[in-house]
């Protein structure tokens, strides 16, 4: 059978098909901190190297250089060809696959629901109009004509079939109609009647300026407040926007709002914002990330101010920074959502709250201060460990120190212990500070847990490494403070090089291709590191990467250390010291004390 696969189906195949759960329909995965882990059905082993990553979806065996997404998991482990582990896929999310034959009849289908979706439209325009109760309704949610006009807002009547035999009159089988989402069938399957019943009707436009879906909104307290389109041929929630299409037509402004409701949207424009957009109900998802990311404006999230709308700005945020996307929050703390505070304050003070949007780092300190409770010890400790994990991923040391800073002025936790916990070593030019304020910083110290003993560096260097290869997320936040020379053996230099460049330019590592381009001794050295098993959770594999640094730095430091009293020693027992000797040996002196204080910091710290 011939299908057609879209890169849009492929992606709406994967998006259904989480990779853990697939997976796990096959073999037994067991969680090993951000991934799951099992023994390859690939190859043979005793030990697991077979890994799945469930915010990559992807698996990676370290053991034979077995990779890829679901689909191609799913092609390898029942042998069947792509196009064929697709379907299947398909099948098992209830994604119908459109045949080659039928793509044309599809099309044409999809026209006429189209066509359907208008004559509704303008049969529930129509009946607002002749619905004062309707209309009082809108009015008195300050929505005016214009408004109104420019998203085709309508009115259901609280009759079972108008509308279906409206549509019927005008030539449209009932099939279709249903198809499109406006009628349900009825229980003893005998005939359909109206979805939208005594509802506001908010028609829902795709980019191109079609209607692919309805909202209805009751006009009193009835439940539920708000009833969608189901999802039909040519309607997804999860891949649209509602209001995108005056995105496309107000095209001059370089912002976007992101809301939660229609009605925000709504309001929004009736104040002059006309690039508003919403999702349809359901979280912000990675689909509606790439449609804004189309139109290249930045996005100013707007959400309810109240828990859940604070927790959605989160995961939408995220999103947002995955794809590139600049996005800054807007806060409402005088009103539950942008629809209420324009009503209550106006678009001048709406503005004002847009000037004063926060990015990401700033609305985080602004969402944990309200969580912890800063007057207290332990909501300092809370607030300000939540914060560095954050700052740890912040690439500019500029940008970080002024974070650094404010975090400090709102808990009095001084900048060195925010620092240290958040990345780790100060050094050099820093170190009078640190020792001035030494007694201070300690008092502040947040809660120092060691996770794993203190072992040589060797097991430190080959830990690090194991970590790095299998869990890019370590590489990336060590990746500005700790450099392939930064390791002390030299084949360990060797290998974090060649491993550097793999994630300059890819996102995992495929053991088939580091190894080819190691030598034997490399080669050795890779064996004894990828054998070790190291057991530690989720939660304390960022504590364990910042100890085996320090415990290498603190080795780097020894040797350092023991070198120059090497050198030192050298000229002591020379008989005749020349000029030289001496300044050589006053230098040195300097050297071995700063090493020594370093040291002794370091000890104090790690
Ligand atoms: P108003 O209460 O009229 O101000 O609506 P709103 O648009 O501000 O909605 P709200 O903030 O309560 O919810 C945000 C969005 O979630 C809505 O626009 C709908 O898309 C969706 N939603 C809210 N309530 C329901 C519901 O009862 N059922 C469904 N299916 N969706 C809902
Ligand atoms: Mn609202």
């Amino acid at each position: 059978m011939l299908y057609t696969l879209s890169d849009d189906l492929i992606d709406k195949i994967k998006e259904n098909n989480d990779i853990v759960e697939v997976i796990s329909d096959y073999i037994e995965l067991n969680r090993a901190g951000a991934n799951y882990k099992a023994c390859c059905p690939f190859h043979k082993e005793k030990t697991p190297s077979f890994m799945v990553s469930p915010t990559k979806q992807i698996y990676h065996c370290f053991g034979c250089g077995e990779g890829g997404d679901v689909i191609s998991f799913i092609s390898k482990y029942l042998n069947v060809d792509f196009v064929e582990a697709a379907k299947i896929l398909a099948d098992r999310a209830g994604i119908e696959l459109e045949k080659k034959d039928e793509n044309n009849e599809i099309k044409i289908r999809n026209e006429v629901l189209f066509q359907i979706n208008r004559e509704a439209a303008i049969f529930f325009y129509k009946n607002l109009r002749n619905n004062p109760k309707a209309v009082a309704y809108l009015r008195n949610r300050g929505i005016d004509y214009e408004t109104i006009k420019n998203f085709g807002l309508g009115f259901a009547l609280d009759n079972w079939d108008d509308l279906k035999r409206y549509l019927v009159k005008k030539g449209y089988e009932e099939k279709l109609i249903y198809k499109a989402g406006l009628i349900v069938e009825r229980n003893n399957k005998n005939g359909y009647y109206n979805r939208f019943r005594n509802r506001v009707i908010f028609p829902i436009k795709n980019n191109r300026n079609k209607i692919i879906g309805f909202g209805g909104r009751v006009i009193d307290d009835t439940l539920p407040k708000y009833l969608n389109s189901p999802d039909t041929p040519i309607f997804n929630k999860r891949y649209n926007l509602y209001g995108i299409n005056n995105v496309i037509k107000y095209s001059e402004d370089e912002k976007v709002f992101l809301a939660e409701g229609y009605m925000d949207v709504i309001t929004l424009f009736n104040h002059g914002i006309k690039n508003a957009v919403a999702s349809l109900g359901t979280a912000f998802t990675e689909y509606q990330a790439k449609l804004l990311k189309k139109y290249r404006r930045d996005v100013y999230i707007c959400y309810d101010s109240d828990e859940a709308g604070q927790n959605a700005v989160n995961s939408a945020f995220e999103i947002l920074n995955r794809y590139d996307i600049k996005a800054k929050v807007v806060i409402f703390d005088r009103a539950k959502d942008p629809d209420e505070y324009l009503r209550k304050y106006g678009i001048n003070m709406f503005n004002e709250l847009v000037r004063n949007s926060l990015g990401f780092i700033d609305y985080k300190i602004h969402y944990y201060k309200k969580k912890y409770d800063l007057q207290t010890t332990s909501g300092k400790i809370d607030f300000t460990k939540e914060i560095t994990k954050l700052l740890s991923n912040i690439k500019s040391s500029v940008e970080k120190d002024v974070y650094i800073k404010k975090i400090s002025q709102e808990t009095g936790i001084s900048p060195e212990a925010i620092n240290r916990d958040s990345s780790g070593f100060l050094y050099s030019s820093k170190d009078k500070y640190i020792k001035r304020h030494y007694r201070y910083t300690n008092k502040d110290k947040i809660s120092p847990v060691k996770t794993i003993l203190k072992s040589g560096y060797m097991t430190a260097e080959n830990s690090l490494l194991n970590l790095i290869i299998t869990d890019k997320t370590v590489f990336d936040k060590i990746n500005d403070e700790f450099k392939p020379k930064d390791f002390l053996d030299k084949i360990d230099i060797k290998i974090a090089e060649k491993i550097y460049d793999i994630y300059e330019k890819r996102s995992y590592i495929d053991l088939a291709d580091l190894k080819e381009i190691c030598n034997d001794k490399e080669l050795n050295k890779l064996e004894v590191i990828l054998d070790l098993d190291i057991k530690i959770s989720y939660d304390s594999k960022e504590k364990a990467v910042k100890d085996y640094m320090s415990v290498i730095k603190r080795q780097s430091l020894k040797l350092q250390n023991d070198k120059i009293k090497n050198q030192i020693n050298e000229i002591e027992i020379k008989k005749d010291k020349s000029v030289d000797d001496i300044k050589k040996l006053k230098l040195l002196l300097q050297q071995l004390i700063k090493i020594k204080e370093k040291i002794r910091l370091h000890d104090k710290f790690h």
